[in-house]
């Protein structure tokens, strides 16, 4: 590859991370007198409007530097849609073809956004077939699949260079639980949890890292049976994350708890979220919150104080559609009324009653 395109191009991605803000973290209101404070991370305000740009670029820049990509390599990726996104933008930045293998069923609102950046969207049926067919069309065209699953826990530096956590870690400084007691992130890669955990232990901080993880993702059931093929070959409803498979990026020696989340509750707290904080998010926020909901009950039963963080991962305007739809959320089965009125309760008494 020549060294001056991949000089230049390199300079294109760092000067368009050196032009954004960080991202906020804000406050979810809890009573006061609970002594435990709850924050978002609002990765939405990302310039592709997800926490997937942080990934794409760091994928980007590793095939980068690898020496993967020049100025006439095609650019494949395999996404449910988000990291797409965020990469179609990456890829026009640096004039290159991009093509998103993803399932026929990701939101038309993505689809939308991929080609909007210059993106081409190829689809398969069986959710499972995206890898097999991202790899056969990079070996057709002689391009390259940047491979989110497998690359994303090794392409960000997870000793700090501005990750996530250390983002999140710099921002918590001032507050009065400066450490956060628990981080909790969902897994689509699961890459985001390999960089928190494992900064957190380098950093020899004392955090936890809880995963939450949705309907039929293989991620709970591997994480509990430490069997890393195991696999329930059906896809998740809730964007970004729950694989049908157990994905290579996901590390499961650094969480320290994970929590099953039912479909339901994720919408029910999408639901809340915006009721209570005006913030519009995607269904994995709402998984996210109503883990970091239960962890806060049993850090009151136990007489706890603290901080917990989670993430906003997108907006919701990508799912008004979907998620934001009664008519779906009832062709779905998903009743959000039992789950809502569990959180309402919680944020009312502190208790958590189970389903
Ligand atoms: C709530 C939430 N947490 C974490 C992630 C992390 O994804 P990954 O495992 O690919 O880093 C996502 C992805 O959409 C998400 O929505």
């Amino acid at each position: 590859m020549s060294r001056a395109w991949v000089r230049e191009a390199v300079r294109l991605i760092e000067a368009d991370a050196n032009r954004s803000a960080d991202t906020h973290l804000h406050v979810f209101p809890l009573p006061a007198e609970w002594g435990i404070d709850l924050y978002l991370k609002d990765e939405s305000v990302h310039p592709t409007g997800s926490l997937k740009h942080r990934l794409a670029r760091s994928l980007m820049l590793y095939a980068l530097v690898n020496g993967e990509i020049g100025p006439d390599t095609t650019l494949i990726e395999a996404s449910s849609g988000s990291t797409a996104v965020s990469e179609a933008y990456f890829a026009r930045m640096l004039g290159l073809d991009f093509v998103a293998v993803m399932p026929r069923k990701t939101s038309q609102e993505k689809v939308q956004l991929i080609e909007f950046y210059g993106g081409r969207c190829h689809f398969v049926d069986i959710p499972s077939a995206v890898y097999g067919e991202a790899e056969r069309l990079a070996a057709e065209c002689g391009g390259h699949y940047l491979d989110q699953f497998t690359y994303a826990e090794r392409a960000t530096d997870w000793r700090g260079n501005n990750n996530i956590a250390e983002s999140v870690f710099a921002q918590m400084r001032l507050e009065r639980h400066p450490v956060p007691a628990w981080i909790v992130v969902g897994a689509g890669t699961g890459g985001t949890s390999a960089t928190f955990g494992r900064y957190v232990r380098y950093r020899r901080h004392t955090t936890k890292i809880c995963v939450v993880d949705p309907e039929n993702s293989s991620f709970y059931g591997a994480w509990q049976t430490r069997t890393p093929d195991y696999t329930t070959g059906m896809p998740s409803r809730i964007e970004g994350i729950g694989r049908p498979r157990v994905e290579p990026s996901f590390v499961p020696n650094v969480i320290d708890e994970m929590i099953e989340v039912p479909d339901a509750a994720s919408m029910a707290a999408i639901r809340l979220l915006r009721e209570r904080t005006g913030h519009w998010a995607g269904g994995s926020t709402g998984t996210s919150l109503y883990g970091a909901f239960q962890l806060i009950a049993r850090m009151l039963t136990a007489g706890q104080t603290g901080s917990v963080v989670t993430l906003l991962c997108d907006s919701g305007e990508r799912y008004a559609h979907t998620y934001y739809n009664d008519t779906w959320l009832a062709e779905q089965g998903l009743d959000i009324d039992p789950p809502l009125a569990v959180m309402e309760e919680f944020l009312l008494t502190g208790r958590w009653s189970t389903l």
